[in-house]
């Protein structure tokens, strides 16, 4: 899709070309010096006059009328050369793409070396600009009749740079593989319920594992029965459809040491067990696999990207349903690490599952355990619907996380912590645990319970319920899933330093 040239995009006969405008002072130099040229001085008349506007993320269609062989030119303002940061540009990119999505053409060229600053680097804006397109022109199909009207997608993208051409070129590979791997993760939690089954989410981590050589593990219900997994089944319990535990294993170093353990809930769809929720409450709830999708993304800019890292992700895969035997309040349910649980609300399910998958994957060697998952309505409450909640038991570990999120561009804050909070989940008169320690702080509690699983081992949770979709457009991506944490887990992954602890 992207291809990089060397030549002069303003002497090029592209049909749209995008062009970086920095707020300045009066006439134009560096490159745009050559377009303003062309145009006889008519791009500083322009921008004067305010046609043109270099304001950030404002928007130029200006057409070439036979002054230049460009047909048409997309000015993207930048603002300020200091104040344009590598995901301000990004979400301007998705601005710009956006539009021109929008335009039915075939082709489009970027005149790349106009977004470089003394901040950006053209790799910088390479790998920006490759993934802001991806995510920002996603859309999911859907299951709309098709209408006649016939499809215009853009098949080529020429990138115009003086910059060495191999680093371009592994700029903008990252860039594909993040955004295609953000992107996957938003399919499949776009997907309803009755299409995306666990047993589809075990195919798809099969056919994954395929295409970049990972290992595979998929226990079935009777293995997972064997291994004495009760927090997992019981979740399972009301369900037709079986469960399926998922391990994907990426090898990046000689030795299986070093392992970072990725779990992801998923959770197909959620009803709330007998806990059921309220009828405004059950819609949505087929995203309750968005922590899944995510390490899934994840392990797809992996597999592209192959790091000297070892991963491995654990994914607990089943929906959550009301039949004459589903679990029920008051059970007591015996997890996969002996420790016992009362069950007072099987809508807390997602800390059942991953209680048994973060367990699995320190069977599998995980050093380091992070656990994303779409786990409560209570970090809505904390933290709105654009900050990903955090607990941790390792500051070392929290740090990384939080470096990767700031490079992703992912918000994420994190929520106390504390031996009280300890206390409430152990509260339970006749088991170990107590899966719903009642309302207040519901965010720490469904973190805190999963800390009970993860003891020892540096352990991060990420609570994604408010991040993992959203209800209107952006600049980087429409309405639905947003593939949250997918970016984030994967630059964690790329930039995990032992040295640093
Ligand atoms: N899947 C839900 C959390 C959720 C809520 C995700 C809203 C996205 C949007 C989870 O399983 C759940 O039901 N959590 C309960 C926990 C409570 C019963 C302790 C909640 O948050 O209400
Ligand atoms: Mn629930
Ligand atoms: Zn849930």
């Amino acid at each position: 899709m992207f291809k990089i040239s060397n030549g002069n995009p303003f002497e090029s006969k592209e049909e749209c070309l995008i062009v970086g405008l920095f707020e300045k002072p009066e006439k134009f130099t560096g490159i745009l010096e050559n377009l303003d040229e062309i145009f006889d001085g008519e791009l500083t008349e322009l921008v004067k006059s305010g046609d043109i506007s270099a304001k950030y993320k404002s928007l130029s269609v200006v057409h070439g009328l036979g002054k230049s062989d460009v047909k048409r030119f997309i000015f993207v303002g930048l603002g300020k050369e200091k104040e344009l940061s590598f995901n301000t540009l990004k979400e301007a990119y998705g601005a710009a793409s956006k539009k021109v999505a929008g335009m039915r053409l075939g082709k489009l060229a970027v005149a790349l070396d106009t977004f470089v600053s003394s901040k950006i680097t053209a790799e910088d804006a390479a790998l920006s600009f490759s993934e802001a397109y991806i995510l920002s022109t996603y859309q999911f199909e859907g299951y709309k009749q098709k209408s006649n009207e016939p499809e215009i997608n853009i098949e080529t993208i020429k990138i115009f740079t003086n910059a060495a051409d191999e680093e371009i070129s592994s700029a903008v590979e990252m860039g594909s593989s993040y955004g295609k791997g953000t992107n996957s993760a938003r399919t499949l939690v776009n997907l309803p319920g009755n299409m995306l089954k666990a047993s589809d989410l075990a195919e798809y981590a099969k056919e994954l594992g395929q295409a970049y050589s990972f290992e595979v593990e998929i226990l079935n219900k009777s293995e997972i029965e064997k291994l004495g997994m009760g927090a997992f089944l019981a979740v399972n319990q009301g369900s037709t459809e079986p469960p399926y535990m998922i391990v994907l294993k990426y090898q990046g170093k000689d030795e299986w040491k070093d392992v970072i353990g990725l779990v992801g809930k998923g959770i197909t769809f959620d009803t709330g067990g007998y806990s059921l929720k309220p009828k405004d409450g059950i819609v949505g709830m087929k995203m309750d696999m968005g922590g899944a999708a995510s390490v899934l993304g994840a392990m797809e800019i992996i597999g592209r990207m192959r790091p000297k890292q070892n991963v491995v992700a654990v994914i607990p895969a089943t929906d959550n349903m009301v039949s004459g035997n589903a679990f029920k309040p008051d059970d007591v349910i015996t997890s996969f690490s002996g420790k016992t649980i009362e069950v007072l609300n099987t809508d807390a399910e997602g800390r059942l599952v991953l209680a048994d998958a973060v367990t699995y994957a320190k069977h599998h060697g995980a050093n380091y355990l992070v656990d994303v998952a779409t786990l409560t309505g209570g970090v809505i409450v904390a933290l709105g619907l654009d900050k990903t909640g955090a607990l941790t038991n390792d500051e070392t570990l929290f740090e990384k996380v939080l470096e990767a999120s700031y490079e992703a561009g992912e918000f994420i804050w994190r929520l106390p912590y504390t031996e009280k909070d300890k206390e409430r989940v152990r509260s339970s008169k006749i088991a170990d645990l107590n899966n719903s320690p009642g309302r207040e702080g519901h965010a720490i509690m469904g973190g805190a319970f999963i800390g009970e699983f993860a003891e020892e081992t540096p352990w991060v949770h990420l609570d994604i319920a408010g991040t993992a979709t959203t209800k209107s457009d952006y600049d980087l991506g429409p309405a639905g899933a947003t593939g949250v944490m997918a970016r984030t887990l994967a630059l964690l992954v790329e930039n995990f330093d032992l040295e640093k602890e």
